[in-house]
């Protein structure tokens, strides 16, 4: 083969399985287990098709106010994006511009280092401890940035805001980011520290607590600063992200936020009772904030999971990710769901699944 001058060659991020199997029950990319509020359907129903031969809104207004008064802040801390994915992506090109190393820690969500590889950012991975927790002493001494998910992925485990405080005074230089796609599962969002630190930038999603992640939208939130920084990129990328059905399905959600108030505490009752099942399964759980668990079973990981697919049910395997091979990361599904996926580890356990 001729050889093409200037080709990127880059190690992409693998996203979990989506299979097209009518029976089974998906627990394999954290999505949720519940439909999007009666709301966002109504909003689908009444959307003006015919608006879609304009481009759609470029500063989000409608979806900024809603978002604004639900988490108490102004329009102007927030920035809207194509998914919290792209919310990270585009503050990685506006945030972490200096020589040191961006700092996070060695087991999070995969996506941190592509995108380190992929805008030349310098970074170092900061091992969690033995237990799989982030501890900030480690985090100490010059650095082009920190970004850490609270709660973690793919452990759930969550850092508690006098933590987080000490690790954003550490450092005032450098951009803090602080990615709580699963925060609504149970952890304490650090929004009340923005008012003191305004180099903290907070990243969150719809995909996970607001049952969208066929829709993509994800939102940033930080100071004025760091928003106008934001919007520069993002206007040199693709000002257009948001697309008006996502904004219009999007605010509807945010202005029923009561019914995912209701979901996100059914599926955080689920995790903690599959979790203690597990438990007394002989697994070894991890503790989990989030809407999915990662836990070691007492078999060889790798044939659970492959016992488990074979009865339509897709969970999470790392074989690559030397920590974690080991474990399975499960994500909580209905409680119906998880009797199913319990009923299969049982009669493995009593080698009766064949
Ligand atoms: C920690 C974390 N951050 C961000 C995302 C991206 O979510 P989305 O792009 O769907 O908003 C995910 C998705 O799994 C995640 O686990």
């Amino acid at each position: 083969m001729t050889e093409i001058r200037g080709l990127r060659q880059i190690a992409p991020y693998v996203a979990g399985k989506q299979p097209a199997d009518q029976k089974m029950i998906k627990l394999n990319t954290n999505e949720n287990a519940y439909p999007p509020s009666p709301r966002v359907i109504e909003s689908l129903q009444a959307f003006d098709a015919k608006s879609l031969a304009r481009y759609s809104s470029l500063d989000q207004a409608e979806l900024k106010g809603a978002l604004a008064q639900q988490l108490g802040v102004s329009s102007e801390q927030l920035i809207v994006g194509n998914g919290s994915d792209d919310i990270l992506s585009q503050a990685f090109l506006s945030f972490f511009n200096s020589s040191l190393p961006v700092k996070f820690p060695d087991l999070t969500y995969g996506f941190y280092k592509v995108w380190g590889e992929l805008y030349h950012v310098p970074y170092e991975e900061v091992p969690l401890t033995d237990d799989f927790e982030i501890d900030f002493s480690d985090y100490v001494g010059e650095c082009g940035g920190v970004i850490i998910a609270n709660p973690n992925a793919p452990t759930g485990r969550f850092k508690g805001l006098d933590e987080l405080e000490s690790l954003l005074r550490a450092h005032p230089d450098v951009v803090v980011i602080v990615d709580e796609a699963y925060i609504n599962f149970g952890g304490q969002t650090a929004i009340s520290l923005l008012d003191k630190y305004d180099n903290l930038f907070i990243t969150r999603t719809f995909s996970k607590d607001a049952s969208l992640a066929g829709l993509r939208v994800g939102y940033g939130i930080g100071s004025r600063r760091l928003i106008a920084v934001m919007e520069a990129v993002k206007n040199s990328v693709n000002p257009y992200a948001v697309d008006s059905l996502a904004e219009a399905l999007a605010t509807a959600a945010v202005e029923d936020w009561g019914y995912y108030e209701k979901t996100c505490q059914q599926i955080a009752r689920t995790r903690d009772w599959f979790s203690r099942s597990l438990a007394d399964l002989g697994w070894k759980v991890v503790p989990s904030q989030a809407n999915f668990v990662l836990a070691k079973p007492r078999q060889v990981a790798k044939e659970v999971f492959e016992a488990l697919e074979r009865k339509h049910i897709y969970v999470r395997y790392f074989p690559k990710v030397e920590r974690i091979r080991d474990y399975l990361r499960i994500s909580i599904g209905t409680d119906k769901e998880m009797k199913q996926v319990l009923a299969v580890l049982n009669a493995l356990e009593g080698g009766r699944n064949e």
